[in-house]
């Protein structure tokens, strides 16, 4: 294996972006996202709608991501994919065409898994130094709310994850209760920052360790939001600012709280964000404000690597390729997908 000079082209389809990406050593060459704009009348995902439209979407990304790299299909190493976990349709679309493409150029295929995909995104070679190991990750997405201990790329221990919602569907969720769009994250980030994260005040839930659980947190909501409501039929428009800002303060108080003592517990002193949810402002600013407080330091992949992306795959799949880690094209797409451990020995 030449491991001097490796050419990754990645595709990721799990959800409903059809991403395509060119790494070179280490570095990214292309990062085309193309998210679906047909889900937005529904207030969320469409499983069936978002496998067509990876279908019409994969091929124009691959060409683009190809073009902006300046490179050829014969210029690619490998292919690597998102294996799962993710909608079993989408994810078919991804990984269909990447083996396809495999059998046809004769190149290797690396799978990988998607939650891998978004904590590995802290190692893409950028002007910012890369985290040391041991590093904790807090990675909060769509689906996923979860604290990962790293001792190596992929030597990663689950300290702690969600019981029920995830980060981004907490703040999905509350955004839905307000009347606002889906996906209403960024929304919320949007109102808060012009209101006052300390004016409605809603209860810590409960959850042992390092876990989340953020379902009691949206009936709450709910329940004030409806309260209010009767009361005074404008006030969501009325306090649109503060509703948001404390909702996000709640939110981003209960990940950090649990970030930082994982790190103090386990001894870490260098921690990161991964995931949609990790272009939060507020959490963005808090986690910095975290490192600062214990001395440690806090890593925060650029913005397009934080919302689903397929160089997160690509890095993911340059490093288990140099690892000789290679995919067959059996390996199946999984809807539910253990992470790939194992170590350089
Ligand atoms: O990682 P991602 O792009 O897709 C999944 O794998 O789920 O994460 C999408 C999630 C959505 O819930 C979206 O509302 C949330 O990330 N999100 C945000 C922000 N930007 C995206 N949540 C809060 N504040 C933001 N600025
Ligand atoms: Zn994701």
């Amino acid at each position: 294996m030449n491991t001097e000079s490796i050419t990754i082209l990645a595709i990721e389809s799990s959800c409903d972006d059809t991403a395509a990406s060119v790494l070179h050593n280490g570095k990214i060459l292309a990062n085309i996202v193309c998210t679906q704009q047909v889900h937005i009348n529904y207030g969320g995902v469409v499983p069936e709608l978002a496998s067509r439209a990876h279908q019409q979407q994969i091929v124009p990304v691959v060409h683009e991501a190809l073009k902006k790299a300046q490179v050829t299909f014969q210029d690619i190493t490998a292919i690597a994919y998102t294996q799962g976990p993710g909608l079993l349709g989408s994810l078919l679309v991804g990984s269909s065409f990447a083996k396809g493409l495999a059998l046809a150029l004769n190149k290797p295929l690396v799978s990988v898994h998607h939650m891998q995909g978004h904590i590995l995104s802290h190692f893409i070679h950028s002007e910012n130094p890369t985290p040391a190991f041991p590093f904790i990750c807090l990675t909060v997405s769509g689906g996923h709310t979860q604290i990962v201990l790293l001792k190596d790329y992929f030597d990663m221990v689950i300290l702690g994850e969600t019981f029920d919602d995830a980060a981004g569907e907490a703040f999905d969720k509350s955004a839905k209760l307000l009347g606002l769009p889906y996906p209403g994250g960024p929304l919320i980030d949007k109102f808060a920052k012009n209101g006052n994260p300390l004016k409605f005040l809603f209860p810590t839930p409960k959850a042992e360790g390092y876990n989340f659980s953020f379902s009691g947190l949206k009936t709450s909501i709910l329940n004030f939001v409806q309260k209010e409501v009767q009361k005074n039929p404008n006030f969501i428009t009325e306090n649109i600012t503060d509703i948001c800002a404390s909702i996000q303060h709640k939110i981003v108080t209960i990940l950090l709280d649990k970030l930082e003592k994982a790190a103090q517990h386990y001894g870490v002193q260098h921690i990161g964000l991964a995931g949609g949810v990790a272009a939060n402002s507020a959490l963005r600013k808090g986690i910095e404000n975290v490192a600062q407080k214990n001395h440690w330091t806090a890593h925060i992949p650029p913005f397009e690597f934080c919302t689903d992306n397929a160089a997160m795959i690509a890095i993911a799949g340059y490093l288990k390729y140099k690892l000789g880690k290679i995919g067959q094209q059996s390996d199946s797409a999984q809807a539910r997908m253990d992470f790939d451990i194992f170590t350089h020995s």
